[in-house]
């Protein structure tokens, strides 16, 4: 089986002379070198080495990505002043802009003439100054000019952006210039955020928890852990999804078992089941995860709601090690990046010397619901996925990882049909690896 799968994957890759490189554990220090298909460069990782190809497909383009953002500079010897940062308007809303002011040394001038260009939206003013002259007033092009310096400066306090052109967030730099002098004020167009508000009791848990887990074909697991949430939670809702091929009914009190189409996998069972929470914050746990009085939940609310954290991890099993990674991106070239998950944490939370911030926690996490469901479960990842949320929610997510709160983990025995879905072949490994690769547009991949 093996042999032939190296057969047939070295078939494929004889066949494109672009690789992807998959790297294993080689730390940040690894180069990588592009190689063209020759069957001795295949290498499995399980194998001891730590390096092997898979064909490169390229992709269509399917990532949409927002437009850079300009750099601005801002030239040594303009006499101008003007806002450079911090502007905020509503779409189809209006801005007193502050401070533009023309700082010209010698007032030996005849005329002073500033121009302003707006491009998503024109320019007004909130007041007349005597003795200048403004044209285009409601236009993208104002032009304002007076013979003296202290009234076209009383002018430009009077200066309106009023937004025209609707986008729910974009910025409108507006161009300004004096003489050769020019420079561009940067207006963020935004609609006004609205804060989702959940209804809580203070010192409630069950108001502001949820307890999430997804099962498949191991009701044996299921029930030990809703005995033991029971034990020391005894109204916390608990939301199951379960696609299991004969499911059986969980019934109970607070207890929400939702059936999925059979083997539906990993992460849609994780998006399924944080879909359905009504509370600010979720608590996922796997179904073979055991509550005692260490599992706190308490502890992990304290910090998530005392700091900007969005998911709070803790300890699984009895050993010491925590899970906690960290994750770089190198750039690459047009086979894409090179994504790095580094072992350990930045820095410790501050105020909370049991916990410690990094990019990635265990399976043991209490999430800020609407954070969680905006990076969302990626349903492709079927059999063993976790990272992936946190990759998909980089940049976007504050992660931690607290060693004061544990759960236990029943490895108890396994169980032949389940093993076979759960545990990585190394088919499923390389599948695994594939997806990665081509769901992020990676080069290399070091895990
Ligand atoms: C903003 O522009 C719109 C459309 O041109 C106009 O109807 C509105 O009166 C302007 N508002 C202000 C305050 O100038
Ligand atoms: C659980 O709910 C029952 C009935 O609503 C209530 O009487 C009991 O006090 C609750 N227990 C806890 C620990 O909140």
């Amino acid at each position: 089986m093996v042999i032939l799968l190296m057969l047939a994957l070295g078939a494929t890759i004889l066949e494109n002379n672009q690789l992807k490189q998959v790297i294993r554990d080689s730390g940040p220090q690894a180069t990588f070198v592009r190689t063209t298909g020759l069957k001795r460069d295949i290498k499995f990782p399980w194998k001891g080495d730590d390096l092997w190809n898979i064909p490169y497909v390229w992709k269509e383009h399917v990532a949409r990505v927002p437009p850079p953002t300009p750099v601005l500079f801002t030239d040594g010897r303009s006499p101008l002043s003007y806002p450079t940062q911090g502007l905020r308007v509503q779409p189809m809303k209006t801005l007193v802009i502050p401070g533009v002011k023309l700082e010209e040394s010698g007032n030996d001038k005849n005329k002073f003439v500033i121009q302003l260009n707006a491009g998503l939206g024109v320019l007004t003013t909130l007041a007349d100054v005597p003795g200048v002259a403004a044209e285009g007033v409601g236009s993208k092009h104002l032009t304002i000019s007076s013979a003296s310096l202290e009234h076209l400066n009383r002018q430009l306090q009077f200066l309106v952006y009023n937004n025209t052109h609707f986008d729910p967030d974009t910025v409108d730099y507006v161009a300004i210039q004096y003489l050769h002098y020019s420079g561009s004020i940067p207006i963020r167009i935004r609609h006004k955020t609205l804060p989702q508000m959940f209804p809580i009791v203070p010192d409630d848990i069950t108001t502001k928890v949820t307890i999430v887990t997804k099962t498949f074909l191991r009701y044996d697991r299921l029930r030990q852990l809703i005995d033991s949430v029971r034990r020391f939670y005894p109204n916390i809702t608990i939301i199951i999804a379960d696609d299991s091929e004969h499911p059986e009914k969980v019934e109970g009190h607070n207890i929400e078992q939702y059936i999925m189409p059979y083997g539906k996998g990993w992460f849609a069972g994780r998006n399924l089941g944080v879909s359905q929470v009504t509370t600010p914050y979720f608590l996922w746990v796997d179904d073979d995860f055991v509550f005692t009085s260490r599992t706190k939940i308490e502890l992990l609310l304290q910090v998530i709601e005392t700091t900007n954290l969005d998911v709070v991890g803790g300890v699984v099993g009895k050993g010491r090690s925590r899970f906690r990674h960290k994750i770089r991106i190198d750039d690459g070239d047009e086979l894409g990046d090179c994504l790095y998950r580094i072992r350990g944490s930045y820095h410790a939370v501050e105020g909370f010397p049991d916990c410690e911030v990094a990019d990635m926690v265990t399976n043991f996490f209490l999430a800020d619901t609407i954070k969680a469901r905006r990076a969302g479960f990626d349903p492709r990842f079927t059999r063993i996925a976790h990272s992936e949320f946190f990759q998909d929610g980089l940049g976007e997510l504050r992660v931690a990882s607290c060693s004061h709160v544990r759960i236990d983990h029943d490895h108890g025995g396994r169980q032949q049909k389940y093993d076979k879905y759960r545990y990585m072949t190394r088919t499923s490994l390389i599948e695994l690896y594939m997806s990665l690769l081509y769901k992020y547009n990676l080069k290399c991949l070091s895990y």
